[in-house]
């Protein structure tokens, strides 16, 4: 089976092309930097010629809310005009658990606009929400820093290893479509406070958290269902302290 992974340069995408490569599919790697831009469609005919599934893992480069808006909305619309011309049968894409109620940030306006054009685009779809990325807790921690202070929500959050998203993703893009979404999240809910007050101990930094449930995610208010999945997630294995105590080894 040809699979195209549009943002196979990625975190995510990088990881998917290689569990997918593991299980004997052709497997193509699209972005800007193997010569495939679905914002300038330079390269996209080409890369879908043949593919009978596409995952959709890119991501935008700025997170200006005019800019995230934009990249999602014109790079979706080109994708699934692009897969429609080449037959594709079935498009795969990555959200975030929660999108719907954490619309006052940007970011999640252009997500939900990405998840939009693919619901109303006829295309047989999947899309997989996941929770945060371990990989994005260090950027929570500096979206909250005041001096040697980080003021963080104690809502809950649920965060994930990014090769247990793949693992997900890739299962999904070998099967059926679901013209649906699948959430998939870690395997501990704890307070967004005591994720970083962890984080911090761990990478031996003396940053102190301070819990505030006035402060906010990126301009967000939460509480302890808008980072949370709802019923019967999939649940990823990797456990946070294992993940980062591997990975500073
Ligand atoms: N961070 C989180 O906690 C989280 C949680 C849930 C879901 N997600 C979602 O996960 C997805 C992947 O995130 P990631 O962290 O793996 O992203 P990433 O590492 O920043 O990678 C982004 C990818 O998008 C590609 N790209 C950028 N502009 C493109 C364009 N015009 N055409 C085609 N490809 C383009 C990049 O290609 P180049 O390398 O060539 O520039 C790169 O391969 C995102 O959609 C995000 O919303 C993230």
């Amino acid at each position: 089976m040809k699979i195209v992974v549009i943002g196979g340069t990625g975190l995510i995408g990088s990881k998917l092309v290689t569990k997918l490569r593991a299980g004997g599919h052709d497997v193509l790697p699209a972005s800007p930097n193997t010569g495939v831009n679905t914002i300038t469609r330079e390269g996209l005919a080409e890369a879908l010629h043949g593919a009978n599934v596409v995952v959709d893992v890119a991501n935008a480069p700025l997170w200006e809310d005019k800019a995230v808006l934009e990249f999602f909305e014109t790079s979706g619309r080109n994708l699934l005009a692009a897969e429609a011309a080449a037959g594709v049968r079935h498009h795969v894409a990555l959200s975030v658990v929660g999108t719907e109620r954490l619309l006052e940030g940007g970011y999640f306006r252009g997500k939900m606009a990405q998840e939009k054009l693919i619901e109303e685009s006829g295309m047989p779809y999947t899309i997989l929400r996941a929770t945060q990325f371990f990989e994005f807790v260090s950027g929570i921690a500096q979206s909250g820093t005041v001096g040697q202070e980080v003021h963080l929500s104690p809502a809950l959050i649920q965060p994930i290893s990014s090769d247990d998203v793949a693992a997900a993703l890739a299962d999904l893009a070998v099967a059926k479509p679901i013209n649906g979404m699948v959430e998939v999240a870690g395997p501990e809910a704890l307070p967004l406070d005591e994720l970083v007050r962890r984080f911090l101990r761990i990478t031996k930094d003396s940053r102190k958290v301070v819990p505030d449930v006035n402060a906010r995610y990126f301009g967000i208010r939460l509480n302890d269902q808008s980072l949370t999945p709802g019923k019967n997630p999939r649940i990823g294995s990797a456990r946070f302290e294992d993940w980062l105590s591997q990975s500073i080894a």
